[in-house]
């Protein structure tokens, strides 16, 4: 198979190099508005890895590909996923699916029309925590569930140029808490009470943005979800959940990586090394979930569809309104498809 994958900045590398490694990717075929990137990226095949090569972005609809992966900055998203649906590719997006959520609705209706299979990049449901988590659940071992608790904190902040163009923490990074709260529960969310706080870095205000935020999600059947999210842990990446049951609690993230300490006198601490950014901590999800997009373009179905995407964005779009308006938010309030046309 021959992949595209366009917008290669910190992701768009990553993930070209590990399509590489895909069983039955011959070739990527990479692009960029900054055409010097997708140059530096060209390589010959090797051992178990596929050739890369490069094409204008102009070009790249045309060049003969099967699939296409897009991990320009958000704001291209919906662009280029519906302009990849119309031209028949079978198409993976990052998150978000466009950086609205007007957009997000136009894009997964322009993708429902198309008839055509997109995946959207939650990893998380390709983690094997979280996956044996989501099995716990459904296999009913834990009996009925009542509460998850849920924490994603980074290393460090990001760039302060990110953070004007990210939608803001919810949108950024709660987004796949509430992606993987549906996941392994297989319930919806009815309503969220949201809060945030800024006790680092001046640009997130400046943003009009929080560093710290936490949601407690309310789900059709009653079980409660609690997420908390920062950008400040500076003892390593720390994203973990547990799910709480009627029979017993199971936690994932709880590895010798961890990067939290106890103090309790004597007991055990984590082993190490930390997990440092996003990309240790899911590098094994990643490339299962570029597998799981091969297998999609060789006629599986979405392991993530815009639906699920859309879901997501709906959550976060009431998290952030809740923490704006300082009010619980009913799900009922965010709008879940385009307005009709007017008739005249
Ligand atoms: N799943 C995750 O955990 C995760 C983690 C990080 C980033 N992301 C998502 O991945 C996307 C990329 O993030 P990043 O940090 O790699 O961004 P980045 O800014 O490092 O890279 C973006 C690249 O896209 C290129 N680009 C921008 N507009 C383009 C266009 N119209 N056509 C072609 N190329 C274009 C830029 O030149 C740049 O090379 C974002 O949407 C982000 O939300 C997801």
């Amino acid at each position: 198979m021959r992949i595209g994958c366009v917008g290669l900045g910190r992701i768009g590398t990553s993930h070209v190099q590990t399509l590489r490694a895909v069983p039955g990717v011959s070739e990527v075929v990479v692009a960029d508005v900054d055409g010097a990137r997708a140059e530096g990226l060209t390589s010959p095949a090797a051992e178990g890895l596929a050739a890369v090569s490069a094409v204008p972005v102009e070009a790249l609809l045309t060049a003969g590909l099967d699939g296409l992966v897009v991990t320009t900055g958000s704001a291209a998203h919906g662009t280029w996923v519906r302009a990849a649906v119309d031209a028949g590719l079978p198409t993976f997006c990052e998150k978000p699916l466009a950086t609205s959520l007007t957009e997000i609705l136009e894009v997964a209706e322009h993708v429902r029309r198309s008839g055509v299979a997109v995946h959207v990049g939650f990893q998380r449901r390709f983690d094997a925590g979280y996956r044996a988590a989501a099995e716990a659940v459904r296999s009913g071992e834990l009996g009925f569930v009542h509460t998850l608790r849920g924490v994603a904190s980074d290393m460090l902040p990001p760039a302060a140029g990110f953070i004007p163009g990210s939608g803001g923490i919810f949108r950024d990074c709660l987004v796949h808490d509430a992606d993987v709260i549906r996941f392994v529960t297989g319930r919806e969310v009815v309503s969220v009470y949201a809060v945030g706080g800024t006790k680092g870095a001046d640009f997130f205000a400046a943003a009009g943005d929080v560093d710290t935020g936490a949601a407690l999600l309310t789900l059709d059947d009653g079980t409660i979800a609690m997420l908390s999210t920062s950008r400040y842990n500076g003892q390593g990446q720390d994203v973990r959940l547990e799910v709480h049951g009627e029979h017993g609690t199971v936690a994932v993230g709880l590895d010798d990586s961890l990067a939290l300490r106890s103090v309790e006198p004597g007991a055990s601490q984590p082993t190490g090394p930390v997990y440092t950014d996003f990309y240790s901590r899911f590098r094994p999800a990643f490339a299962d979930e570029l597998a799981g997009f091969v297998a999609m373009v060789g006629g599986s179905p979405s392991p993530c569809t815009v639906d699920d995407a859309l879901e997501a964005s709906r959550v976060v779009e009431a998290c952030d309104l809740s923490r704006r308006e300082g009010r619980p938010v009913l799900m009922s309030e965010i709008p879940s498809a385009l307005p009709a046309p007017a008739t005249s």
